[in-house]
């Protein structure tokens, strides 16, 4: 999964290293084991300079501050085919030096295809998917230079989904590809761009011209035209201006994005059940559709799966509706041919632009099968143009590859539409949970105040010193134990398994020697099961820390307490994962570690 970005102007553009750097700063959350940049001159030179490393690493290395050209190209990759090298880190020249290009997706045939270029000898420098995309259009542009056609060739060599864009030294405009990853245009003043996120164009203008899959453009500083990349017919297109408003990413005096945005949760809560006191024909829409179903799945990856847990919980509990939390990767393999147009998924994602949920939502939009309904923090996003009704979370814009305050939104999302259910049913547990809910924003601010220290001493004790450790979770709090696990092996890089806490016995309490640390998120509604489950472990000398509002049978059985406020029970989560965060990112900077961008991964992936 990666970001790409090709900018054109008129002539040689003495910024065209900062237009660079600044569209490379909006896709870095796309990922960042390497960065590329690549610049063409009116004149016909060019110069490409990428490797390994962090953005900043790699600005600094080839002082591409001081880039010049009228055409530029930045790619900021995430690993999937090659190693992270200054080989296979993108753009890529083609054999001889006339073409550079770079993509983002996933081109599934790569190996084959290293194989067959070499053989048709080519010149293969590595073993990057971006490189073989280059090197199978620069196969057809080399027998008829004609950029269209040999696009239109290409195309059948590459298996996957891409977004590509490439120039040649000796012509002043670039051209860009869809197929299957997200590519946007937009017209400035003096130039035109296309890239793979459309904040890192609404920076430079707001004038958007919209891309589909299957279509490609030729554009320059000044105009564009798209074709049908099928048939290379001519495709009008007018360009819209976007509404969209892109925050800017400030720490505001805190040391990483992450602490801030746990300590954004309380206010992000509040501005979310304010909007959700307004009428909204949407979650009207919404909520008909998932009462109208025979069968509703919540989808989701990540951290957004654990929040569909935690909301298929609350939809039983508190509006009588069964409905089941799949893995987004696992949907089509398991579910796929059931899906029928009564039965509903609701498509729960930060982005809006998880691949393994388009992989979903496409093949069923495009059967019109099952209503497609959407939870996102990302207005506009992919996820959301496939969406029959669409949810946004408010949570703003997250900087930190780690989800938090996203994560906190969508819990409350899904609890608000699940009381919406339940009071309409005039279910008693609906009615007194609606009363409740004003209470998130003062719990989880209250959490973070009064369990910093005991999350700091958790995450100084038993973190840093154990090899590895479980984090266990009963009912409701299952959910809160999985995130809580993720988020300690997100940024802590220690094995952390969440685990439902009574299935600790069928075989991992093995695992239990003298000291053997467990985290127990819970509430004093689950202490009849808690307690007897840490009664298991501590019985074998495991170390138990139970996360949980006061409870004095708590107190007696674990080997330690993060007392968090009293919430509700329908509310613990709020208060429990709050306090795991806070162990997380303070075992992960007390180790040196950078929590925002933690090794290896990104913040979304749009790749399978
Ligand atoms: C992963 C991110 O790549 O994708 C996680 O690192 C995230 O933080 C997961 O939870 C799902 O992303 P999204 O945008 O669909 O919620």
């Amino acid at each position: 999964m990666c970001g790409v970005f090709g900018i054109a102007f008129e002539t040689d553009h003495p910024q065209l290293g900062t237009y660079l750097i600044k569209a490379a700063k909006k896709l870095v959350y796309r990922g960042y084991d390497s960065a590329g940049f690549a610049s063409f001159s009116s004149t016909g030179e060019t110069k490409l300079s990428k490797g390994p490393g962090k953005l900043d690493e790699v600005i600094k290395k080839y002082d591409i501050e001081n880039f010049t050209g009228s055409r530029g190209i930045v790619q900021l990759r995430w690993a999937t085919f090659g190693e992270p090298n200054e080989a296979n880190s993108q753009p890529h020249y083609d054999s001889d030096g006339d073409l550079i290009g770079a993509h983002n997706g996933n081109i599934v045939n790569t190996t084959a295809l290293i194989e067959q270029f070499k053989a048709e000898g080519l010149t293969v420098r590595g073993t990057n998917d971006g490189e073989m995309v280059v090197h199978a259009f620069e196969k057809y542009f080399n027998q008829k230079a004609d950029p269209l056609w040999a696009m239109s060739q290409a195309k059948a060599m590459l298996k996957g989904d891409y977004a590509f864009i490439v120039g040649h030294r000796d012509c002043n405009a670039l051209l860009a590809v869809k197929m299957g990853s997200s590519l946007y245009m937009g017209i400035g003043e003096g130039f035109i761009c296309c890239s793979s996120d459309l904040a890192s164009i609404l920076q430079f203008t707001k004038k958007v011209v919209p891309l589909k899959d299957g279509e490609m453009v030729i554009y320059d500083h000044q105009s564009y035209q798209v074709y049908d990349i099928h048939t290379c017919e001519k495709l009008d297109r007018e360009p819209k201006l976007s509404t969209i408003t892109i925050e800017e990413a400030k720490l505001d005096g805190y040391p990483h994005f992450m602490i801030k945005e746990i300590n954004e949760q309380p206010t992000k809560t509040k501005q979310l059940l304010e909007l959700m006191e307004q009428p909204d024909p949407e979650i009207d829409a919404l909520l008909e559709t998932i009462e109208q179903s025979r069968r509703c799945w919540f989808v989701a990856s990540g951290t957004s799966y654990h929040a569909a847990i935690i909301g298929a919980h609350y939809f039983s509990q508190l509006a009588n509706i069964d409905v089941q939390p799949v893995i987004a990767g696992h949907f089509n393999e398991i579910y796929g041919h059931l899906v029928t147009e009564k039965d509903t998924l609701l498509c729960i994602s930060q982005s809006g632009e998880t691949k393994d949920l388009m992989n979903v939502m496409n093949p069923l939009a495009k059967e019109k099968r099952g209503n497609l309904l959407s939870i996102v923090n990302v207005v506009g996003s992919s996820i959301t143009t496939k969406s029959k009704h669409s949810l946004n979370i408010a949570a703003g814009l997250e900087s930190s590859v780690p989800a938090t305050k996203s994560f906190m939104n969508q819990i409350l999302m899904l609890l608000h539409l699940a009381v919406q259910i339940g009071c309409k049913k005039q279910i008693n547990k609906a009615l007194e949970v609606k009363n409740e809910l004003h209470k998130i924003p003062s719990l989880i601010q209250d959490t973070i105040a009064q369990c910093q220290k005991d999350c700091e001493e958790i995450a100084e004790k038993q973190l840093v010193e154990a090899h590895d450790l479980y984090c266990l979770g009963y009912s409701l709090n299952y959910g809160s134990a999985l995130e809580g696990s993720l988020k300690i092996k997100e940024v802590y890089y220690k094995h952390c398994e969440g685990m439902y806490s009574s299935e600790f016995k069928h075989g991992p309490l093995s695992i239990i020697q003298e000291g053997y640390p467990i985290l127990f998120p819970a509430a004093p509604d689950e202490s009849y099961m808690v307690i007897s489950h840490v009664n298991e472990i501590r019985v074998r000398k495991g170390y138990v820390v139970i996360i949980s509002p006061r409870h004095e049978g708590f107190e007696r059985a674990a080997d330690q307490c993060i007392i968090v406020p009293d919430a509700p029970y329908m509310l613990t989560p709020f208060v429990n994962i709050t306090a795991l965060q806070i162990i997380a990112y303070h075992a992960s900077v007390k180790s040196g570690y950078d929590p925002d961008f933690p090794r290896n991964i990104s913040k979304t992936l749009t790749v399978d």
